[in-house]
């Protein structure tokens, strides 16, 4: 039985990741963390029935850890505070599967320094779904073939969203240059200026909109739309979940999605 610990886990993906962990056979959970709801019990908050799991404050996770003693923690909650957790799971010897978004590239070099000293195992994805993951070897496809064409990538997500533009979004901009070498990246653009051989990134929010992804490749007299659409955040629960249970046998190392899929 793997272990499961939940950061985040009275938000919206959360929740999700503990109502999948419970259908599973082979997973338990044993601790859910976050920084609001504390002491209540975390099916009370999921208005689910109790589950005998009461929240534990997020300042507290390293004494969280040693009572549950997790195989894998799960995070989904906010760049800065999940870089503590991550932090404070790598201390622990936890496995790691991260779904947060928005971290600096400091951020990730401190995380990933981290894990990789402490011998543990990490999943980081901005995007656990496993069609976005597909998406991205047709992006480098594309690529090869369209490297004199423009490209635009426009993401539109819900209004709660914090961060801009999405990690998927920028991980598909990386995904190309990773082909077609450096380029500027232009954010949503304004006033005056020529187009020049860059990518243009353009974030939209509004209401319940779970997750978009088009990539624009247009050249002269044609155009082509490589588009992700995600229709549920389950989708990005059931990768998260498939993860959770890949990290609890991979190598010492830090991972991604793909690795997961065996899609490299
Ligand atoms: N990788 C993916 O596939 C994927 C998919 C969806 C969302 N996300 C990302 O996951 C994150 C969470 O998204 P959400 O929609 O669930 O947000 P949310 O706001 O619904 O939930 C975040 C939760 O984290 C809690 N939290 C804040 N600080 C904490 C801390 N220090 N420790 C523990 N919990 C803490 C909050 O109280 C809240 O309950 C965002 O960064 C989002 O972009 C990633």
């Amino acid at each position: 039985m793997i272990k499961v610990a939940v950061t985040g886990a009275c938000g919206r993906m959360g929740g999700l990741i503990i109502e999948n962990v419970l259908k599973s056979k082979e997973m338990k959970l044993v601790s859910a963390i976050d920084i609001s709801n504390i002491g209540k019990d975390i099916g009370e908050v999921m208005r689910i029935g109790a589950l005998n799991v009461p929240v534990e404050d997020a300042n507290n996770i390293e004494m969280s850890f040693e009572s549950s003693k997790p195989d894998v923690l799960i995070d989904f909650t906010v760049a800065d505070p999940a870089v503590k957790n991550v932090l404070a799971a790598a201390r622990k010897k936890v496995n790691l599967v991260v779904g947060t978004t928005g971290f600096s590239r400091e951020q990730r070099s401190i995380m990933e320094t981290a894990i990789k000293f402490s011998g543990v195992s990490a999943v980081i994805s901005p995007n656990f779904s496993i069609g976005v993951n597909v998406f991205y070897g047709l992006l480098a496809e594309a690529a090869k073939r369209l490297d004199d064409y423009d490209i635009e990538i426009i993401e539109a997500h819900h209004n709660q969203k914090k961060d801009s533009p999405s990690g998927t979004a920028l991980k598909a901009a990386q995904t190309i240059t990773n082909v077609l070498g450096e380029r500027e990246f232009v954010y949503g653009r304004h006033g005056q200026a020529l187009r020049k051989r860059e990518i243009g990134i353009h974030a939209v929010r509004g209401g319940d909109i779970v997750g978009d992804h088009t990539v624009l490749f247009a050249g002269d007299g044609e155009r082509i739309e490589i588009k992700h659409q995600a229709h549920s955040r389950q989708a990005f629960a059931k990768g998260a979940i498939r993860a959770a249970v890949w990290v609890c046998s991979a190598r010492s190392g830090v991972f991604d999605m793909k690795d997961v899929l065996g899609i490299k």
